[in-house]
């Protein structure tokens, strides 16, 4: 075994100082999760094109520029081709390699998908230029991994495999996340074939002596290079990071400076200054590093100032901390509760959480396993009583007790399995299997559904994928219809233009305009407070940005007609936002489908019980067409808003008798989307 002791091994400090014993490698974040983490996810390749060169420079041992959400938000509010992103930044980062966030056999959507789709995916992605593939599973269940891995290996490409890191205690230790957890999880990847392990600390829970005590037990027991990912979230991540070099961590992730801290990962350029004339030393040109922060300040950032979150003053969320759950999984938790007028059920809601954890089975608290949790959490604290506990259980925690996400790490508590899958339409045994075993192949009837449109491999994977947002994306992309003006980039002349009139109005000389009469305030405004002179406004301006929309499904009632018939049944009909998170995505059960688009009907038969939409949102698809024949509480259309899929019922039984839109169609509140008769 080797020391890994971190000792001063120079004192000269210049450019051309010699190379260290053991330099940490690192592998740079800045245009991938850095964005991702900051700004959305909303970098545009054209904003990373002026700094690709000198960072090419720089000698990290990665560049992570793909996968996580950046395939969804490009085709979706980009109009860019995310398979062009790979192609054009390969034209001026030819050193170095190019890792992407594989979300297992989720790929880079938020459900599992069919083995033909995921190793078609992945040739592709090797194909197109992406050299090592950062592979992970919410549940740290490897069989997700064994339909991609043997093509990223077939590719003659790298395998990282990821740990993800949870605890149930305050710090690392307990029953479950103990170090002989990641002791046998490493050792599984190794089995796998991976080339290099990631301890992927999404949450930024990982704490400096535990980062050290797992790394050293890691470097111990598997031959493999460790990598460290440990978002700053929490404010520990710069000290963990450092520790962890201490116990000898191979390579470190991190963001240069514009792009680093908050909810992103710490800065490189602190770290070089650290490891300076150590046996560790990076290595790294810190007048280089100085040069491309420039460039990103002047001509990248203003750009994407606007979608930085600035409500609060603290860049670090000690809740994090408290609770040992990912901070977006508590604003999650707190806008449900909100939303139910239970903000003061708070407590109960902190209370039930760990208990519904063990229920079911100690899950990592990760997308979407977080907001299975969370909701659930919630449903009980609102809905059980004394005599009945899980009285409401949502269809992913139905999903999870069937086993279609996979293997959760203890055993799902028996009693609320047995309640989960009575009735549950593919049976009350659940699956031991490996979970995409079940699914049928889909890459075929996708090429089929495109092919008036494209028969290029790329695009089809893009369309299976993501049916709507795809088919919308590749319409535009092929001339078929114009792309709206949201997805046009914001220019460094809109910057200047906004500046010139904040300038104005701090100079006093904007004139008052005849006051107009305010449109309904939208649910998403974001708050500036601007001070002129020592008069202070607090400004509302509609956000444009928010995670991508996922595919998922919560239940809602439609908003009923005034003569509605009759109630309907109360059963499996709970409340919407019992069920709303940001993500959380049922694995298999109801799947993004394309539908063809259903010919807008006759609008002159409206007699009957109209079917209004709850919000504004876009049309999903309709599960009936007309002329079928409902029962009350069969889902009649999917609607995509607030960020995910809601499934909407038919409130009474009958026929359907007209259909107002079709798949893609964006529609307004209280719009008719269907009338049954
Ligand atoms: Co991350």
């Amino acid at each position: 075994m080797s020391d890994n002791q971190v000792k001063m091994t120079a004192i000269n400090y210049s450019k051309e100082r010699s190379k260290s014993e053991n330099p940490v490698k690192i592998e740079d974040l800045t245009l991938r999760d850095g964005h991702q983490s900051l700004f959305a996810t909303r970098g545009r390749t054209e904003d990373m094109i002026p700094v690709a060169e000198m960072m090419d420079e720089v000698g990290f041992w990665a560049m992570e520029t793909w996968g996580g959400a950046t395939f969804d938000t490009m085709h979706r509010f980009l109009n860019e081709d995310p398979w062009q992103r790979i192609r054009t930044l390969k034209k001026y980062i030819k050193k170095t390699p190019f890792s992407m966030l594989l979300r297992g056999q989720n790929l880079v959507g938020y459900r599992n998908y069919a083995d033909d789709l995921a190793k078609a995916f992945v040739e592709r992605a090797a194909e197109n230029g992406m050299d090592i593939f950062r592979t992970f599973d919410a549940l740290n269940d490897y069989r997700n991994f064994e339909a991609v891995v043997p093509v990223i290996k077939k590719c003659k490409k790298h395998f990282q495999g990821c740990i993800c890191y949870s605890l149930t205690e305050p710090r690392m230790g307990g029953e479950v996340y103990n170090l002989e957890y990641y002791v046998n999880k490493a050792q599984e990847l190794v089995k796998m074939g991976a080339d290099s392990i990631c301890i992927k600390d999404m949450a930024g829970l990982l704490a400096p002596y535990d980062a050290y005590n797992l790394i050293k037990e890691l470097k111990s027991k598997v031959a493999v290079p460790i990598n460290l990912h440990s978002h700053f979230t929490s404010g520990l991540a710069s000290m963990t990071h450092l520790k962890a070099i201490e116990a000898g961590v191979d390579i470190i992730d991190t963001c240069m400076s514009p792009y680093a801290y908050r909810t992103s990962h710490p800065a490189i350029e602190p770290l070089v200054i650290t490891l300076l004339g150590t046996n560790r030393d990076t290595g790294f040109d810190i007048k280089h590093l100085a040069k491309i922060n420039d460039k990103l300040e002047k001509d990248v950032l203003p750009k994407y100032k606007h979608l930085l979150d600035e409500t609060k003053m603290s860049i670090i969320d000690i809740n994090v901390l408290l609770h040992q759950t990912p901070g977006g999984m508590l604003s999650n938790l707190v806008n449900q509760l909100k939303q139910m007028d239970a903000l003061d059920k708070i407590d109960a809601v902190f209370a039930e959480l760990p208990k519904v954890r063990k229920d079911l089975g100690q899950v990592p608290l990760v997308t979407p396993t977080s907001q299975i949790v969370g909701i659930q959490t919630v449903n009980n604290v609102l809905f059980d009583d004394q005599n009945e506990r899980y009285k409401r259980i949502t269809e992913e925690v139905k999903a999870i007790c069937y086993g279609l996400y996979g293997k959760t790490a203890t055993p799902i508590n028996p009693e609320v399995i047995k309640k989960a899958l009575k009735g549950y339409p593919r049976g009350d045994k659940p699956i031991t299997g490996r979970p995409a075993e079940v699914l049928e192949p889909e890459l075929e009837k996708a090429k089929k559904e495109i092919a008036d449109l494209t028969s290029n491999i790329d695009d089809i994977i893009l369309y299976a994928l993501y049916p709507v947002t795809g088919k919308k994306f590749l319409r535009w992309k092929y001339g078929k219809e114009e792309p709206p003006k949201e997805v046009k980039a914001r220019t460094m002349e809109d910057v200047k233009a906004e500046e010139e009139l904040i300038a104005k109005a701090k100079a006093g000389k904007l004139t008052e305009t005849k006051k107009k009469e305010a449109p309904p305030k939208p649910a998403n405004l974001r708050t500036f407070k601007v001070f002129v002179d020592n008069e202070y406004f607090e400004v509302g301006v509609e956000s444009t940005s928010g995670a991508p929309v996922v595919n998922y499904i919560q239940p809602m009632m439609p908003q009923m007609p005034l003569s509605y018939p009759q109630a309907p049944a109360p059963v499996s009909v709970a409340p919407a936002p019992v069920s709303a998170p940001k993500a959380s995505p049922p694995p298999e059960p109801v799947k993004e489908k394309a539908t063809e688009p259903t010919p807008a009907a006759s609008k002159g038969d409206t007699t009957g019980t109209q079917i209004k939409a709850p919000m504004p949102g876009m049309v999903v698809r309709y599960e009936k067409k007309v002329g079928d024949k409902v029962k009350s509480n069969d889902v009649v259309v999917v609607l995509e808003a607030m960020k995910m899929e809601n499934a909407i019922y038919a409130p009474v039984a009958g026929v359907i008798k007209s259909i107002s839109y079709k798949s893609g169609d964006s529609v307004k509140k209280n719009d008719v989307l269907c009338v049954i008769g």
